[in-house]
């Protein structure tokens, strides 16, 4: 089938451009003597996850929710850690379910109660738990200075075993200077680092210290106490993190919105199928229209025409006409793949293969 041929609005994947992305980060990584835990929240596809751990240097996957968890491990994935912290009493009964079920689950945990639940009842499989220290971000995590106390309350139940740390700064990844992007994130992962190494002096099984996106994944691996990277979007790339300077190594887009014009009537304008229902809305950061591997710098998208419709502007002596194919870098990836079903996988102008985003909605 080519792509020409597909139903719109469709979310494609070059498939080319994926794998060059993987390699190009397990290689940076490699390189820099650490390994990668990529996040499943980007892709929510257990056929990318598993082409993440078979391109190497991985040491597992990381989930964002317990659901997604759940669903990586039902497609058979064995490692994974879940980087938000589970606390709904009815969810650590399921917390202890697939820890009985894959070879290695590790579980953030950032307050006392949530341990004490999960702790009581780890009976059959010891859990493994990282502490969420928060990099000043104020979302998740204990503070700096109150992570060593709670390592010390950690273990001291038997049935829980402290695995290390995370530290994930979201808010510095899309900084736009590479250089204060860089800075920014050294300072807050060496104050994580600090921990670490205090948490690692009285307990020897904390051994882990994780974090880093896409943005700030350069600096990190620096960091001499980082074990491991939980890098996401670098595998799709999206308008949010082109809009940023790259740091040592690019990673391109591999996920495209195919869409199709539906309406031209009027000079300059025309609509598209592709509205805020398909591609998830980040202000600041507007679809990019993407012809030949070139962005255009001459069509401008706005989300103005609402749920079902895009809008797109350009000169009036650009002539666009109703039925012709429009490509468009999304916004954000992972909401907007949290939209599909399905990733149509294309090489050049064929589509190759379909790969279901079995995980899209499961949030909880
Ligand atoms: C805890 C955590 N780790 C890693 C990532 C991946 O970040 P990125 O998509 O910027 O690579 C995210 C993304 O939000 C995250 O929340």
């Amino acid at each position: 089938m080519l792509k020409s041929e597909l139903d719109t609005p469709s979310l494609i994947l070059d498939i080319d451009i994926f794998e060059e992305n993987l390699k190009k980060m397990r290689d940076f990584v490699l390189a820099h003597g650490k390994k990668l835990r990529p996040h499943a929240k980007t892709h929510k596809c257990p056929e990318i996850a598993k082409r993440q751990l078979a391109c190497g240097n991985c040491i597992g996957i990381c989930a964002a929710k317990l659901a997604e968890a759940e669903g990586l491990a039902a497609a058979g994935i064995q490692d994974i850690l879940i980087t938000s912290p589970v606390t709904a009493p009815w969810k650590m009964k399921r917390v202890m379910e697939l820890n009985q079920k894959i070879a290695n689950l590790q579980v953030t945990v950032d307050n006392v109660e949530q341990i004490k639940m999960l702790a009581e009842l780890a009976v059959d499989k010891k859990l493994h738990v990282l502490i969420d220290v928060d990099p000043e971000m104020g979302r998740t995590g204990v503070a700096y200075n109150e992570a060593l106390s709670f390592g010390r309350f950690i273990n001291g139940f038997s049935s829980l075993v402290l695995d290390g740390v995370q530290c994930y700064a979201g808010h510095l990844q899309h900084i736009v200077s590479a250089e204060e992007r860089a800075a920014a994130s050294t300072y807050l992962m060496q104050k994580g680092a600090e921990v670490f190494n205090a948490l690692k002096q009285e307990i020897p099984t904390c051994r882990i210290f994780t974090g880093t996106g896409t943005g700030t994944s350069a600096a990190d691996v620096l960091i001499d106490e980082v074990t491991d990277i939980q890098v996401g979007s670098y595998c799709m790339m999206d308008a949010e993190y082109l809009a940023v300077e790259h740091q040592e190594v690019q990673y391109r887009p591999a996920l495209r919105m195919l869409s199709s014009v539906i309406s031209a009537n009027h000079s300059g304008n025309a609509t598209i199928d592709a509205g805020t229902k398909a591609i998830y809305v980040t202000p600041g950061a507007p679809p990019q229209v993407i012809e030949k591997e070139k962005i255009r710098k001459d069509m401008v998208y706005s989300w103005d025409y609402g749920d079902e419709h895009g809008h797109l502007m350009f000169a009036p002596e650009i002539s666009m006409r109703a039925g012709d194919r429009v490509e468009l870098i999304v916004s954000h990836c992972d909401p907007t793949v949290n939209l599909f079903d399905e990733l149509y996988i294309v090489k050049g102008d064929e589509v190759i293969d379909k790969w279901e985003i079995t995980l899209r909605g499961c949030c909880k």
